[in-house]
C-alpha cells in the first residue's frame, strides 16, 4: 500500500473537544449506539448508502483504528452518542503514472450523520469542521470532497458553511430507491483554501 510520507501512523490525539461534543474514536459500545439509529428511515433518507449490514460496519468502523486510509469518529453530548463522522482516504483523478506520491492516496471523501432527536444544533457543521482539519491539518491530504444529493439540503449548508465549493451539480444523475432519478452534488476544498475552524 502506498501511503504519503506524511500520513502518520498513529491516529492523533483522542478525544477532543468541540463545543459541547466529544469526539472520540471508535469503540464497539460507541458503534452499537450510532448503528441502532443508521438504518432508521429518518437517518438513511438522504443517505447514498441506504441500509448497511450493521455487523460490516462495526466491523469496518472498529478495523479504522488500525487503518491509516479510514478514519472515524464518534460524537458524545454528555452519556448520549448523538452523531458521527468519516474520512476515507483516495487516489486523486489523473494519469496513473509517475509521481505516485503526487496523487496516491492524497485526498479524502467525509460524511457525517446525527441522531434525528439533536439535529439543528449544529452539531454535523462541527463534525464536518473537524473531519476538514483533520484531512488538511493532520493528515496532509490535498483534497476533501463530499457528495450529497441536491434535494439534502442541510447538508448542503454544512457543507457551504465549511467553505467546500459546489463543483459539480448532475441532472438526475442520483437514483433515489423512492424518489427516482435525482439531481446530485459534488463539493470540494483544496489543502490551500483551508482555513482552520470558523465555528
Ligand atoms: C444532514 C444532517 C447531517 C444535518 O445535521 P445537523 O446536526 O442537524 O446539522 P447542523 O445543525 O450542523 O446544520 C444544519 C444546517 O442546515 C440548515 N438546514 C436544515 N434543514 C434545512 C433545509 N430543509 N433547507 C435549508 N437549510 C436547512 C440549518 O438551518 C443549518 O444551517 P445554519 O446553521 O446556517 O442554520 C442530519 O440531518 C443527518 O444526519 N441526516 C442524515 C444523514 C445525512 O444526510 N448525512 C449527510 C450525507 S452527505
Amino acid at each position: 500500500m502506498m501511503l504519503p510520507q506524511d500520513l502518520p501512523e498513529s491516529p492523533g490525539e483522542w478525544p477532543r473537544r468541540i463545543g459541547p461534543l466529544t469526539l472520540s474514536l471508535p469503540d464497539p459500545e460507541g458503534v452499537d449506539a450510532v448503528l441502532r439509529r443508521r438504518n432508521d428511515p429518518a437517518v438513511t433518507e438522504w443517505l447514498i448508502q441506504t441500509r448497511m449490514d450493521p455487523e460490516s460496519l462495526k466491523k469496518e468502523w472498529l478495523s479504522s483504528l488500525t487503518n491509516p486510509l479510514q478514519h472515524v469518529v464518534i460524537a458524545g453530548l454528555g452519556d448520549e452518542v448523538v452523531a458521527s463522522g468519516s474520512l476515507w482516504i483516495v487516489d486523486g483523478l489523473g494519469q496513473i503514472h509517475g509521481y505516485p506520491e503526487a496523487y496516491s492516496n492524497r485526498e479524502a471523501g467525509i460524511d457525517y450523520l446525527v441522531d434525528p432527536r439533536y439535529r439543528g444544533r449544529g452539531f454535523a457543521s462541527r463534525i464536518a469542521e473537524v473531519m476538514l482539519g483533520l484531512a488538511f491539518d493532520e493528515l496532509h491530504l490535498r483534497r476533501v470532497t463530499a457528495g450529497c444529493f441536491a434535494d439534502n439540503h442541510a447538508s448542503r449548508r454544512i457543507l457551504e458553511r465549511s467553505g467546500m465549493r459546489l463543483e459539480q451539480y448532475g441532472i438526475r444523475d442520483s437514483w433515489h430507491a423512492d424518489y427516482g432519478w435525482l439531481d446530485g452534488c459534488t463539493y470540494s476544498l483544496l489543502a490551500e483554501e483551508w482555513t482552520s475552524p470558523k465555528l
